[in-house]
């Protein structure tokens, strides 16, 4: 049986819709989703997770209408502001992964104020997933490598992408109903677990996340291998 998972990484999908059951605009349910965001990140640091990483803005969703495009583009630099010095008293370490010529410079100052004043931080590593895509980052990888004349190796390409700093995610999380991956973490994933759930993300609150840990704590990881071989392995003495 599976240990607490180290990194956990999100989709948080059903912003819209939240606002919409309650006939607000789209915007407020983007709102509600930094209060969300604010509470998993204080519970997964109390939990003892490592490393949380959440989708905040794909590089599709530039193909949204402008005004949301904007608006979500303001309540990133409006949260950036309010929520990093908690974040810094909390131990929280900030890294922002993603593209980020083509962002606003409010936008881009914000990112490199908030990773430099948490960078000391070791609690729990939050990385934000901010006009990403799972493909660009696989392209962004191997054009370092040409460029710098290195290998095509495995090990070679996932340090060059945007999340080496931290393990692959042990559970993936996605809210909002949808069983797809939307461009996300397409190479870290390979091996992670899988959990949807239909609530939307404003509503996803500290027992959805414990039902989610609980589920991923009973799944079997077998990496290739059979179930005896896993039991044989636990059962072995350990070589010091
Ligand atoms: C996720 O919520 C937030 C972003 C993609 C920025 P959505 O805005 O996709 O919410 P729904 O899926 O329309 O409900
Ligand atoms: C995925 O949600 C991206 C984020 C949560 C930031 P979307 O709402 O953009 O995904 P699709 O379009 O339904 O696949
Ligand atoms: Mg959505």
């Amino acid at each position: 049986m599976s240990q607490l998972p180290h990194h956990i990484a999100i989709v948080m999908d059903g912003n819209g819709r939240w606002a919409s059951k309650r006939f607000l605009p789209r915007a407020a349910g983007h709102k509600q989703g930094v209060d969300s965001l604010r509470r998993c990140v204080k519970a997964c640091a109390q939990r003892g997770v490592g490393v949380l990483t959440v989708f905040a803005f794909s590089s599709e969703n530039w193909s949204r209408p402008a005004e949301e495009v904007s608006g979500l583009m303001d309540l990133f630099a409006m949260a950036l502001t309010r929520e990093v010095p908690q974040l810094k008293a909390d131990g929280v370490q900030l890294h922002f992964v993603g593209e980020r010529t083509g962002l606003s410079a409010k936008v881009a100052a914000g990112i490199e104020q908030a990773e430099l004043a948490t960078a000391a931080n070791s609690r729990l590593i939050l990385n934000v997933c901010f006009n990403y895509g799972g493909r660009w980052d696989i392209l962004q990888a191997a054009a370092k490598l040409a460029a710098q004349g290195k290998p095509v190796t495995e090990l070679e390409l996932s340090g060059a992408m945007a999340l080496a700093h931290v393990a692959d995610p042990d559970l993936v999380i996605r809210t909002g109903g949808e069983q797809r991956i939307s461009n996300f973490l397409l190479w870290q994933t390979a091996y992670s677990e899988f959990y949807f759930s239909d609530q939307l993300w404003p509503e996803f609150d500290e027992a959805a996340l414990d039902l989610a840990i609980e589920v991923f704590k009973q799944r079997e990881r077998r990496f290739g291998k059979t179930s005896g071989q896993l039991v044989a392995l636990s059962a072995a003495p350990t070589v010091a």
